[in-house]
């Protein structure tokens, strides 16, 4: 039986940021989506990234691409403290919105953009792939294996050795910060997890160069549950969580991106170990191909908007019970 075939959804992408390159692979590799325009602060930028990726329009400044009338998805990867604006310029031009990660500065403007797109009636999602991995889907069952769940534990490092102060992490004015560029996973592994907002967090965290470089949290849920995170760069490459219930623990040592994209792992520690694999999976693809599927829907997905934006508020509470020096209740 044949099904009904859409035309498939016209991306843009806003700025030729580094990780723009990976998406734009993804948009390519994608059943459903198609990538049409990328702009640039400057016109030779935008060109150059436009020929070296195979894209067919290239605009020398953002407004531009938001206006063309052609685009119905737009890749928002620019540095977090633009999140914000662009997202609601965005959703005011009728586009939905896949915008990289950390949702925002903070929690207030995530709350903006979420009513924006809402009132635009179009989708938001934020950029964090390692949930599209068939691997997560994996896991997520898995968890009903372990009985009563206790703990979360999660860690995303790595090492600068030299402070790259060029770097958009290192910039406060940016919003740089580590709790943002990788606690931020931290705390959606740990919301994934415990499926409930924590009801107080606690932080502490050491400054360089104006942002948080490291940072370690402790969350307390409801029913004798807790969580700690810890990231940061100082310290080599960690990218694991483990989730431990009453009965036996899941750990995945590389849940951000898995170490192969030909198969990924993860391992339950109980009376036996057990090493649980999955076959070859694109996360980012996976990411591109779900949301490009709402847009073509017309559905929209409530629920993407609502994890990012929870996300911005416990990372909101981190960051004010660091500088509070004291437990700060959800
Ligand atoms: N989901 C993931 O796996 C993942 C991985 C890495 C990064 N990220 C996120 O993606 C975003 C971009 O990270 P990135 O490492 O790709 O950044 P990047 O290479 O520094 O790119 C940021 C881009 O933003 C544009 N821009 C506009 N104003 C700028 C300013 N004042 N300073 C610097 N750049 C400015 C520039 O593009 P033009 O010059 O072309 O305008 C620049 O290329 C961040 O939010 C980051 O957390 C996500």
């Amino acid at each position: 039986m044949q099904t009904e075939s859409k035309n498939p959804v016209r991306w843009g992408v806003l700025s030729t940021a580094s990780i723009a390159t990976k998406v734009a692979r993804a948009i390519n590799l994608s059943q459903n989506a198609e990538l049409v325009a990328i702009a640039s602060r400057t016109e030779e930028r935008a060109a150059a990234w436009a020929q070296k990726h195979n894209v067919p329009i290239a605009y020398g400044n953002y407004d531009a691409l938001l206006s063309d009338s052609s685009l119905d998805a737009i890749y928002i990867p620019l540095p977090p403290s633009m999140h914000a604006e662009w997202t609601i310029r965005a959703a005011e031009h009728g586009k939905h919105v896949l915008c990289e990660k950390p949702l925002s500065a903070n929690f207030d403007e995530a709350t903006m953009m979420a009513d924006a797109c809402r009132q635009n009636g179009v989708q938001l999602m934020d950029g964090v792939m390692w949930v599209h991995h068939e691997r997560t889907a994996m896991m997520k069952e898995q968890l009903t294996n372990l009985g009563e769940l206790r703990r979360v534990t999660a860690a995303f490092t790595f090492n600068w050795g030299t402070i790259p102060t060029n770097n958009i992490r290192a910039k406060p004015e940016l919003a740089g910060g580590s709790l943002g560029d990788l606690g931020y996973y931290c705390v959606r592994a740990i919301l994934w997890a415990f499926e409930e907002m924590p009801t107080r967090v606690f932080a502490t965290a050491r400054y360089k160069v104006g942002v948080d470089f490291s940072l370690a949290g402790i969350l307390w849920f409801e029913d004798d549950r807790i969580a700690t995170l810890d990231c940061g760069f100082d310290t080599g490459l960690r990218r694991w969580f483990e989730v431990a219930g009453t009965n036996a623990s899941l750990v995945c040592d590389d849940f951000t991106v898995p170490t192969s994209e030909e198969s990924s792992r993860f391992w339950i520690h109980g009376s036996e170990n057990e090493k649980h694999e999955t076959g070859a999976c694109i996360q980012e693809v996976n990411m591109v191909e779900r949301f490009s599927g709402i847009v073509q829907s017309d559905n929209l997905e409530p629920e993407w908007v609502d994890v990012a934006v929870n996300t911005m508020r416990v990372c909101d509470a981190l960051r004010e019970s660091d500088q509070r020096g004291e437990i700060v209740s959800l």
